[in-house]
């Protein structure tokens, strides 16, 4: 591992989620997003596919993003991090080795090199020919069929607020025409906040994270960043919590969650969403079947 490669991996951890550069506090009426408005959907909650449907196919590849569509998901949730030449591909780990045949850090390879990469074989001999997808890629598939929830990888954020993973992200969904059909999230909120503030046309969410976020109340966090909803881990969804952010109209989407159990669990409390791996399951359990 290269010493630029460290230094990034550590950077979030290094920089903490807030630089004097980044001031978000905004005045914030805020309406309920609901999936009704993000896919003309009648129903409030939201099938999420985590990865595509990556119980079945390859995470991030566009086997497991088709048939998460063949599967009626709401929407597709995918991870975006830079090539070397600053190209968002869509790729959940920093390291190439989990889920591909390369080794190295994926930031570090240039979008052609990762291209030559076979993303499918580690999961199954059957999925041999997938490949690591571009975000622009995904974005002209899923644009008039599928909303997306664009996950921004904390190692691929920077202090430069203006020509980083967060501007070049927006500006591929403003090609494709999605802006009405994504949610931007992540677990670093500088990356949220930016966008917000140079685009407060587009939706946003908070992946809460205990450690980044200093204590600080859920509400306060999301009027901060002036996010437009709260994406939790399952374990930490409480009553009193959930109820503070209905009542401030924030949406609460849930992750991962692939046990049917729970899921009727979550669902009986009224948040918006889950992502699951198993889409076709938690349709079943949600109750929206065609
Ligand atoms: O966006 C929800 C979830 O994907 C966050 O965690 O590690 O699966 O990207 P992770
Ligand atoms: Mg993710």
């Amino acid at each position: 591992m290269s010493l630029i490669s460290v230094f990034k991996s550590l950077y979030p951890a290094i920089a903490g989620p807030l630089k004097p550069d980044d001031e978000f506090t905004s005045p914030h009426q805020r309406e309920l997003i609901t999936y009704k408005k993000l896919n003309d959907d009648k129903s409030p909650f939201s099938v999420i596919a985590h990865r595509g449907a990556s119980y079945y196919a390859p995470e991030n590849t566009m086997a497991a993003f088709e048939l998460a569509h063949e599967m009626n998901a709401d929407m597709i949730e995918l991870d975006v991090l830079l090539s070397s030449d600053q190209v968002p591909v869509v790729l959940h780990d920093p390291h190439l080795k989990r889920t591909t045949n390369g080794n190295g850090n994926a930031q570090d390879f240039t979008t052609k090199e990762l291209k030559k990469l076979d993303a499918g074989t580690w999961f199954s001999s059957e999925f041999r020919d997938e490949k690591i997808p571009t975000l622009q890629e995904v974005l002209e598939w899923a644009s008039g069929k599928i909303a997306l929830n664009i996950e921004i990888k904390p190692e691929a954020v920077t202090v430069d607020a203006i020509n980083g993973i967060e501007a070049k992200t927006v500006q591929l969904v403003k090609e494709a025409e999605m802006e009405k059909h994504v949610v931007f999230s992540s677990f670093d909120y500088r990356a949220v906040g930016r966008i917000k503030k140079r685009n407060p046309e587009m939706i946003t969410a908070l992946l809460y994270n205990k450690k980044i976020s200093e204590n600080k109340n859920l509400v306060w966090l999301a009027n901060h960043y002036n996010a437009d909803g709260m994406n939790l881990n399952w374990s930490e969804v409480y009553p009193e919590r959930l109820k503070q952010l209905r009542e401030h109209n924030i949406p609460v989407w849930v992750y991962t969650v692939n046990e049917p159990e729970l899921m009727k669990h979550l669902i009986n409390r009224g948040i918006s969403g889950i992502f699951s791996d198993r889409p076709d399951l938690l349709r079943h359990v949600a109750g929206k079947e065609k």
